[in-house]
């Protein structure tokens, strides 16, 4: 039963979906619950008290880095410390100038707007934000031809809050107007289990610590991650009758769920086994490593390249990506001595 059950479903995959409504649920409010991410929350800290103290807004902030790590659960946040309004969008649906002209037309003073996946914002939305940024200020251009006219409105004072996944895909006008940037990192193991362990409790799932500790070791260091494999190995348990999650249940869980030691799953592998069988270890576009293995080139760069590459089994190369000697060793093949050669300037030992 379980395989019909989990079959299709990718559990390592980090994107969003199905899943927002429970996610909101187990999203910290403040910052102090807000796991790691030190430096940001330090540096953003101090903004927001400046701000505050001066009865001004908060500048404009950039939030980027690999999905599932907090950039949503961030904004929720910054606007919730600031005590503002947050107003929420996202890139693609944001079709039209007029509708962007008509969410900022309706902010109040200090609010927060939150455009999620700004990097797919279209050139004409993406230009009047040019201006509203700047100067608070929407320019409109009524009529035709010669007798066209701009005129100006005055915008309440904002805080746009953007996130991206790619911040190198955004137009360079857009990226300099945003006062404050924030890279995401990918979490420790014993950051992520302190996640897993709120997340339990928010849930009244019982766990043992060393079952946390297993689901955060093989969560690729992503917070929406730990949390999915929490909920399957509670379901897993549950199903075997145990009311509490215990340190084997999460080990035949993850076993079953086809999760490896880090939390590697089969596209994972699939993509290492490819390029070192089909490509001899690469270098191999990422298209046509895409199409080799089935799957979208934009998810092998969002979701599973940049955990890879954390671990240093693969590496981007101008000539495309390379298996690196960790990569080899993982997946139990032996490396020839001209791939080492090719590859060693990548690895960082
Ligand atoms: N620092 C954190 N502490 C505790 N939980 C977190 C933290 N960061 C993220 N989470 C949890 O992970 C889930 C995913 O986070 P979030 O939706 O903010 O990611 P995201 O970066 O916006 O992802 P995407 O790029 O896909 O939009 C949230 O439900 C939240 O519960
Ligand atoms: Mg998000």
């Amino acid at each position: 039963m379980f395989e019909d059950e989990f079959e299709n479903e990718r559990l390592v995959m980090s994107t969003k979906g199905e899943y927002d409504a429970e996610e909101n649920v187990l999203r910290p409010k403040t910052m102090a619950d807000y796991v790691g991410q030190s430096k940001v929350k330090e540096n953003l800290g101090v903004y927001i008290s400046s701000a505050k103290l001066r009865k001004e807004p908060l500048d404009h902030v950039l939030l980027y880095g690999p999905p599932g790590l907090g950039k949503t659960t961030l904004a929720h946040i910054i606007a919730n410390e600031l005590g503002v309004q947050i107003k929420l969008t996202s890139g693609p649906a944001i079709e039209r100038s007029g509708d962007l002209a008509a969410i900022l037309t309706n902010l109040n003073d200090g609010d927060v707007l939150f455009i999620d996946e700004i990097h797919r914002l279209n050139h004409s939305v993406e230009e009047i934000l040019y201006s509203a940024m700047e100067d608070y200020a929407l320019d409109i251009i009524v009529g035709k031809g010669p007798a066209a006219r701009n005129i100006r409105f005055t915008l309440k004072r904002f805080t746009l809050v953007g996130a991206t996944t790619r911040a190198g895909m955004l137009a360079s006008p857009l990226r300099d107007r945003f006062g404050v940037m924030c890279r995401l990192e990918m979490y420790t193991p014993a950051e992520l289990a302190q996640i897993v362990t709120r997340s339990a409790r928010v849930l009244g799932i019982e766990i043992d610590p060393r079952a946390a500790e297993e689901i955060s070791r093989r969560s690729r260091g992503t917070p929406r991650i730990a949390n999915r494999l929490l909920k399957r190995v509670r379901d897993f348990a549950a199903v075997k009758g145990n009311s509490s999650v215990t340190y084997e249940d999460a080990r035949y869980a993850l076993k079953r769920m086809d999760i490896d030691e880090l939390g590697l799953d089969e596209t994972d592998r699939g993509l290492l086994r490819a390029l070192i069988e089909k490509f001899g270890g690469g270098p191999a576009g990422l298209e046509t490593l895409a199409a080799t293995i089935n799957e979208d080139a934009n998810t092998i760069e969002d979701v599973y390249e940049p955990y890879l590459m954390q671990l240093g089994f693969i590496a981007r190369t101008p000539r495309g990506r390379v298996c690196l000697k960790g990569g080899y060793e993982h997946m139990g093949v032996k490396m020839s001595e001209k791939q080492r050669m090719q590859t060693s300037m990548f690895d960082d030992e």
